[in-house]
């Protein structure tokens, strides 16, 4: 029988975990899981529904009522909430910036570990956030923890989002990152932290090609064993 594996890659804001995990899912014909967009569409929603973002139990309630589905498009994907497309709607700096808040509470967080456990129950899957390793598939085969500095990060951001036509200054994306960055790992329920058992690949001088050949050839490994 074909062996198939788990990759689960973590790390913080903009390490180019998505852009990495989707083409070495694409490679290897496997389902591409993004956690954040999960995080984020309960975010938009709840700013939709003016709920706020420190009432857990009213988030729970809203999330239960929530299917959260992704569809090919081409090499992204698109997001949808309760059938509504949200694609776009859950990158914009509102919902970036109350995604920690909500990401916080651990009822939330059960909820969508769980769903997240019943996406990769039959392997073959890319899933990349902040707790995979750790907390959602702790067994995975493969795991890596991307990092980059927060300049190489900021400026990253600051040239996709030139790309489509958003002109949040470089300084203030530092800052934004570096903020969530730190709310991600001070959190008391699965705090952004490297798994003992992965692999840190530093990615502040290496091109999306050279971060890819890489998780290729750890993939290689595993495959072979
Ligand atoms: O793509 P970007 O780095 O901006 O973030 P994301 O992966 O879309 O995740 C958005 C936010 O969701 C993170 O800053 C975390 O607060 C939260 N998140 C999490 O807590 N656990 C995950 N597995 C994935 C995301
Ligand atoms: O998913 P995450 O927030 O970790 O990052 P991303 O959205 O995959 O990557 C953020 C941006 O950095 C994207 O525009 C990528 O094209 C870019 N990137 C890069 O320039 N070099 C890399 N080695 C990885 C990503």
């Amino acid at each position: 029988m074909e062996k198939t594996i788990r990759i689960a890659i973590d790390g913080p804001a903009s390490a180019g975990k998505s852009t990495v995990a989707k083409i070495v899912a694409k490679e290897l014909g496997y389902i591409y899981c993004d956690t954040g967009a999960m995080y984020r569409a309960l975010t938009h929603q709840a700013i939709e529904k003016n709920i706020e973002v420190t009432d857990e139990k009213r988030l729970v309630e809203l999330l239960k009522e929530m299917t959260i589905s992704f569809e090919p498009n081409g090499d992204n994907q698109k997001v949808f909430v309760n059938g509504q497309e949200v694609t776009e709607a859950i990158r914009l700096p509102n919902v970036t910036n109350l995604v920690s808040a909500v990401s916080a509470h651990g009822e939330v967080r059960s909820e969508l570990v769980k769903r997240q456990q019943e996406i990769a129950a039959h392997g073959r899957v890319v899933m990349d956030g902040r707790d995979i390793g750790t907390a959602v598939l702790p067994t995975a085969e493969v795991k890596i923890f991307l990092i980059a500095s927060v300049d190489e990060r900021a400026q990253r951001r600051y040239t996709e989002n030139m790309s489509k036509g958003i002109t949040t200054p470089l300084e203030v994306l530092k800052q934004e990152i570096a903020d969530r960055d730190y709310k991600d790992s001070h959190r008391e329920v699965s705090p952004l932290v490297q798994a003992e058992d992965a692999i840190l690949l530093d990615t502040t001088s290496l091109s999306i090609e050279q971060v890819v050949e890489k998780i290729r050839e750890m993939i290689h490994i595993k495959l072979s064993k």
